[in-house]
């Protein structure tokens, strides 16, 4: 399948390489010409790791260089466009403004998958492209990280639902397909149910941050892999499942839209791994090493995972 690929970042770039390994012929662009030319040597980076790791056979940087291909603008990227991926920064003006670009030069069946994190994007879209317009929502590193949300508005064929939920399959991802639209999805919102929970311990001085991911690591996360959520809950009992609710011991926390602690080390400009320190210092090392030492141990335990397998019910 020819895919084109509009936006180089964080996310682009990634992607870009997902659809290579998978099979796909990728042309890529960048409004900034700075980050489409930096695109190949991560990509190349990121194939270094999964070739490590044995995860991309047969794959070269050579092989990478003629499966994806770079373009300065949206006319020469959409050539031969029969699915376009969507990973442009998340605001709402510039989506609609490429949306409309796109509109101009893609062929009438083209696919357009926005890649959005929280953004309801079907009101963006010029209305004649609605049919064929769905999110396809990845986490990063999307090379690495299976779980694809896919999910379409009331507009979208749903035979184009069907055919990318097939697609990513077919790329060894897992789609989950919503039954609608719900900004942030399903891991993305669990995940800030998680945050704004472990934002109020540490800002109420119930416990410190490297405790927490203790708790977090050992506790909650060794079950999740094989279990999930609900298969866990048959193996706790329902019974207590209904207990908890029914004695309302827990409380969530309030949506307070900041969090103290990470107020202060935002103003201290500790914003995380590119800076070298967030919640933890780094010690001096590089965020190259450091994305390299992550994908690493995610790709090990990738792999004990799919040695493991999941307890599943019916
Ligand atoms: N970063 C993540 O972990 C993550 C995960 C899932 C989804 N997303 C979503 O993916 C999208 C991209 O996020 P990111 O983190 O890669 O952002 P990013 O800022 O790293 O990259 C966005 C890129 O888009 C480019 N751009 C802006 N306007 C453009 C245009 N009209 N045409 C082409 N390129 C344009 C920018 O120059 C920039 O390089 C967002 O919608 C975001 O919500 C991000």
């Amino acid at each position: 399948m020819q895919v084109a690929v509009f936006g180089a970042g964080t996310m682009g770039h990634a992607l870009a390489l997902v659809f290579a390994l998978g099979g796909h012929n990728v042309r890529l662009t960048d409004s900034d010409p700075t980050t489409l030319a930096r695109a190949p040597a991560l990509m190349r980076t990121a194939l270094d790791t999964l070739l490590e790791a044995g995860e991309a056979e047969g794959w070269t940087s050579d092989r990478l260089a003629t499966a994806v291909t770079l373009h300065p603008t949206v006319g020469e990227t959409l050539q031969g466009a029969e699915l376009v991926v969507e990973a442009i920064i998340e605001q709402p003006d510039a989506k609609r403004a490429l949306f409309a670009e796109i509109d101009k030069h893609a062929a009438p069946g083209t696919i357009i998958a926005s890649n959005t994190s929280y953004l309801d994007i079907f009101p963006l879209v010029p209305e004649r492209r609605k049919g064929r317009t769905l999110i396809v929502h990845w986490y990063t590193p999307p090379y690495i990280v299976d779980l694809v949300d896919i999910v379409g508005s009331p507009d979208t064929d749903p035979a184009v639902i069907t055919e990318v939920r097939d697609i990513c399959a077919a790329m060894g991802k897992v789609p989950v397909v919503m039954k609608r639209f719900i900004s942030g999805y399903i891991a993305n919102r669990v995940q800030t149910a998680i945050a704004l929970e472990v934002n109020r311990l540490v800002d109420e001085g119930y416990a410190d941050i490297a405790d927490i991911d203790d708790a977090i690591i050992h506790g909650l996360a060794l079950r999740l892999p094989v279990l999930g959520h609900y298969a866990k809950a048959d193996f706790t009992g329902l019974n207590l499942s209904r207990a908890v609710l029914a004695n309302r011991t827990y409380e969530p926390p309030p949506v307070r839209g900041h969090s103290e602690t990470l107020d202060k080390l935002v103003e201290q400009g500790r914003t995380g791994v590119i800076a070298g320190r967030g919640y933890f210092d780094w010690g001096g090392r590089s965020p190259e090493e450091l994305f390299r030492e992550r994908d690493r141990k995610l790709l090990a335990l990738k792999r004990a995972m799919r040695e493991i397998g999941r307890m599943q019910g019916t």
